[in-house]
């Protein structure tokens, strides 16, 4: 019997996405932090700690680096496809404006902020639509890295191999960045996650948190 009590809030490909996403990001993060450590990234001496880092040595951070990049690209691209097409962007991410983003940060700094399981606030939309442009950009700033000869005319337009792995490197620091505040948030509201695994959201009275 259909339990009229609950209601479907997260489509099947987005909680696909959005798991293999996550599994990829970390994988090409710990990765990426290896291939830093080994190629002394940091004049100074400092390193990434060794148990946060995939691979072992350089090669061995290459080849995850790389394997992690095909499962975000393809991921991501099935998922902004079928975004764009069926709506759901539109739906669930706009409408949007910085006007409405600075009320409802203030809001949520000020605790007064309901959340609503359905509807995603301004500074989530705002978050997620950045998030998205930001990973976008690292990917075709590692491409420069990657390519540097046979992709020219693109590192012209990124200020060449070291703008690009300047951009690669702040573009990594701002999606490690949105994973401390992600994780914060899905902490203060736990009820969200059940949802992004079963797709389900159950209305009790004591999800209504406020945030
Ligand atoms: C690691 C990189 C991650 C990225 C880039 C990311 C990105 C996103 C994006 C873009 C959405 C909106 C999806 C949509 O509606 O199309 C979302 C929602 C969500 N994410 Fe993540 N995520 C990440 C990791 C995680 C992790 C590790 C967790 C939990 C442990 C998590 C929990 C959630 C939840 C619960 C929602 C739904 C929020 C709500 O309904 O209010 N995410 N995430």
């Amino acid at each position: 019997m259909q339990d009229k009590s609950s209601i479907k809030i997260h489509r099947l490909s987005v909680r696909v996405f959005h798991w293999l996403n996550a599994i990829a990001i970390v994988m090409m993060v710990l990765s990426g932090w290896q291939i830093y450590n080994a190629t002394q990234f940091w004049s100074d001496g400092w390193a990434f700690p060794a148990w946060a880092t995939l691979g072992d040595w350089l090669g061995g951070g290459i080849r995850w680096h790389f394997a992690a990049m095909w499962l975000l690209m393809i991921n991501l691209a099935v998922y902004l496809l079928i975004g764009l097409f069926s709506g759901h962007f539109k739906r669930r991410f706009f409408p949007v404006t910085p006007r409405s983003v600075t009320s409802d940060f203030i809001k949520a700094a000020r605790f007064k902020l309901p959340h609503d399981h359905v509807n995603y606030n301004s500074v989530q939309k705002a978050s997620y639509i950045g998030v998205l442009l930001v990973i976008i950009v690292t990917i075709v700033s590692g491409f420069e890295i990657w390519k540097p000869v046979q992709l020219q005319a693109l590192g012209w337009f990124m200020g060449g191999y070291e703008g690009a792995r300047r951009i690669h490197f702040i573009g990594m620091t701002l999606i490690c960045a949105f994973i401390v505040m992600h994780l914060a948030l899905v902490a203060i509201v736990p009820s969200t996650l059940i949802p992004m695994i079963t797709g389900k959201w159950r209305n009790k009275a004591e999800n209504n948190h406020v945030v």
